[in-house]
């Protein structure tokens, strides 16, 4: 019989205190519906929002957390707050080092989309802190960066992202060395089927409508371009300390085995369950513990029938720059993750067509001056280049 994890005990003792940076997006409602629900286990200390201040009010009162942080100076300077006993405000996106450090805050879900949440999902791996990433940005921007400082500082990252929590779990059938190869699910998006000239005419209204999940309107139309899959090819490099030879993509269009992980002796170890983000977060929440939890279940009552076939790499020429930058390295991430959020905002602001937002990413990735091994400062200032140049491009 396995010993009980003594960690794990002393913290259902007293439950295990959460901040949730990002609390009024997709994530970060579907964190607080998990919350809820293991109200024994969880205890939500702060909460973060950067527009939808009426929704962060809510979840305060719901919630009670010592802290929220209204990062959008302007609207929170606008806002009329309502007295919110027990719980202190703090303005201002440099306010998160606080939150984040907190003696008090165990495990920080890091659930801010894009670029803004990398300073705070690294003020917390500083601080030793668990981070509950699904925060894809932070990784595919400076991953080498963002794992060096997890091992120095003792921190712990726990995938939210689905398909890097079912390589998190399926990769416990073996050893690291035994593990041959990685494969992340793709649903494929609205468009799996379009061909190019459909694809040309693709609307933003189009593109936001996924057919299985239920997402933020950047990582929808990262879905819909398969730009997503190649974020997370990078995200699963640096994560899992994988080859990019050994990272693969399937598509899988019903979303029910969220990732697979192949063994040197060709057993697959999949991971499956009903697309429901509620599930890799409370893995990630409770983790090692499993525990009963809001998420849908299979009903294997029901007949299904489950397909993979290969991406076709000609229609989304996002997944062969996935491994084209998970190879390169360096300041490339840093440049296709900028270059990506600069060309899906201005795809939403109806600027560029769907088409348009890789071939984006491709020219700015071209032009960049490439550095091997750049601090941070150096990918700030790439995050920064890229989207001015991103602009310039839009503009053209
Ligand atoms: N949604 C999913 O199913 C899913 C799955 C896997 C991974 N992810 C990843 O999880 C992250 C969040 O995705 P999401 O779909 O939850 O996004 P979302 O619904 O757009 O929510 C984004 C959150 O970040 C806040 N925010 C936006 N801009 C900010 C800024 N400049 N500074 C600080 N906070 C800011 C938003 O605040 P306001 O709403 O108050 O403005 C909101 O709370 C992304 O990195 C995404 O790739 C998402």
């Amino acid at each position: 019989m396995s010993q009980p994890h003594p960690v794990a005990d002393a913290e259902i003792a007293g439950r295990k205190t959460v901040a949730v940076l990002g609390s009024t997006g997709s994530i970060g409602v579907n964190t607080l519906e998990v919350a809820r629900q293991l109200t024994d286990r969880i205890r939500v200390s702060g909460l973060s929002a950067h527009r939808n201040l009426d929704l962060l009010v809510q979840q305060t009162r719901e919630f009670n957390p010592d802290w929220i942080v209204a990062t959008n100076e302007s609207c929170a300077k606008k806002y009329r707050w309502p007295k919110l006993p027990g719980t202190q405000l703090l303005i201002g996106h440099d306010q998160l080092d606080q939150l984040v450090t907190d003696v008090q805050t165990q495990v920080v879900v890091a659930a801010i989309v894009g670029t803004a949440g990398l300073r705070s999902t690294l003020a917390a791996l500083q601080a030793g802190k668990t981070v509950a990433l699904a925060n894809k940005e932070t990784l595919v921007a400076a991953g080498p960066l963002v794992m060096d400082l997890a091992a120095r500082s003792d921190a712990t990252i726990l995938p939210v992202d689905s398909e890097h929590n079912a390589v998190f779990q399926c990769m416990q059938s073996g050893r690291r060395s035994e593990v041959h190869r990685v494969c992340l699910t793709a649903s494929g998006g609205p468009f799996r089927n379009f061909s190019r000239e459909q694809m040309q005419l693709v609307t933003a209204e189009q593109a936001l409508a996924h057919p299985t999940w239920d997402m933020g309107q950047k990582i929808s139309i990262d879905s819909a371009t398969m730009m997503n899959k190649a974020l997370e090819i990078i995200e699963a490099r640096w994560l899992f300390d994988l080859s990019p030879d050994q990272i693969e993509v399937v598509v899988h269009p019903q979303s029910i085995v969220h990732s697979l992980v192949e063994f040197v002796d060709g057993s697959v170890i999949a991971q499956m369950s009903p697309p429901d983000m509620k599930l890799p977060i409370q893995h990630a929440l409770t983790w090692p513990d499993r525990v009963t939890g809001p998420a849908r279940r299979m009903m294997f009552q029901d007949a299904m029938s489950l397909e993979f076939r290969p991406p076709d790499i000609g229609r989304f020429p996002a997944i062969a720059l996935g491994l084209q930058v998970a190879r390169q390295a360096g300041t490339a991430g840093a440049v296709l993750n900028a270059a990506n959020e600069a060309a899906v905002a201005a795809f939403l602001d109806r600027k560029i067509g769907f088409c348009d937002i890789v071939r984006a990413c491709q020219d700015v990735l071209q032009q960049h001056a490439f550095e091997p091994q750049p601090t941070i400062e150096q990918i700030l200032e790439m995050d920064r280049w890229a989207r001015e140049e991103t602009g310039k491009w839009i503009l053209a």
